[in-house]
């Protein structure tokens, strides 16, 4: 029998929301989570404050909840940080880490996100280590070499039992919120490159979920999904309607269920 990939379909809210239109949006994923066959798993990623409003909403539901970024350091004295602890104490289960918003506004290094990785997992958090290159390293030429140096990073850092527990996301820069996905070609043979990285650190960390993020719909969700490496996406903009969100999840879903 084939070993079912493990499907992953997590919402990136990004700072957007407030505690009104949050709690309809929320309601309405975890009910239409609920009548997914059960071949994809859902999770959302929302601001630091909505974290218990997130808990209190889809806690006995379908969906998991976490945060979109998380400190390097576990406590003390770092004004505005909040650690990966903290967010599991509202029952946050996920946490991105390195997503290029960050790398690229707040100056994140390769040292940092491998850094804030172990602060995840040692919580008990399963940090979705974001990478992706920008649109003038993919035409130089240097996409492989700027992703695999951002995912190498990670993985110098951690043992292979570490290693297992983390979630991958390839997230060009180019297509992120410009509604210009990579094509399915482009993300698969990215994501195959990835899956070797992963296979170099051991067998067993080969299987981790590898997302693709950067302007899913659901037009081109299925094929996406169906891809041999893609188990999954990384949703920004179209994780902030519902109907658009759950229809990128039941893609998944099918997909998951076919192969
Ligand atoms: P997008 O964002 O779906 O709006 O392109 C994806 C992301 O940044 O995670």
């Amino acid at each position: 029998m084939l070993k079912q990939r493990v499907r992953l379909v997590v919402g990136n809210w990004k700072m957007h929301g407030r505690l009104a239109g949050n709690a309809a949006l929320l309601q309405m994923t975890a009910q239409g989570a609920a009548a997914l066959s059960g071949s994809v798993q859902v999770g959302l990623c929302v601001p630091c404050p909505y974290l218990a409003q997130a808990q209190s909403l889809l806690e006995g539901s379908r969906v998991a909840w976490g945060v979109q970024d998380i400190s390097a350091y576990t406590t003390g004295a770092y004004t505005g940080e909040v650690a990966a602890e903290m967010a599991l104490e509202f029952g946050a289960s996920l946490a991105i880490v390195g997503h290029s918003e960050r790398r690229a506004y707040h100056r994140e290094s390769i040292e940092l996100v491998a850094l804030k990785t172990g602060q995840a997992l040692a919580a008990g958090l399963t940090p979705i280590v974001c990478v992706g290159e920008t649109l003038a390293e993919r035409e130089a030429g240097l996409t492989q070499q700027v992703v695999g140096a951002q995912l190498g990073g990670v993985l110098d850092k951690l043992s292979v039992e570490a290693a297992a527990r983390i979630v991958v996301a390839y997230e060009p820069v180019w297509a992120i919120g410009t509604g210009k996905s990579a094509t399915a070609v482009e993300a698969q043979e990215v994501h195959a490159f990835l899956r070797g990285l992963l296979r170099a650190k051991d067998p067993i960390v080969a299987r981790v979920p590898l997302l693709y993020g950067g302007s899913v719909k659901p037009e081109n969700a299925r094929e996406l999904f169906l891809q041999a490496d893609i188990d999954g996406g990384l949703i920004g903009g179209a994780s902030l309607k519902g109907e658009e969100f759950l229809a990128i999840c039941k893609a998944a879903d099918r997909a998951g269920a076919e192969q």
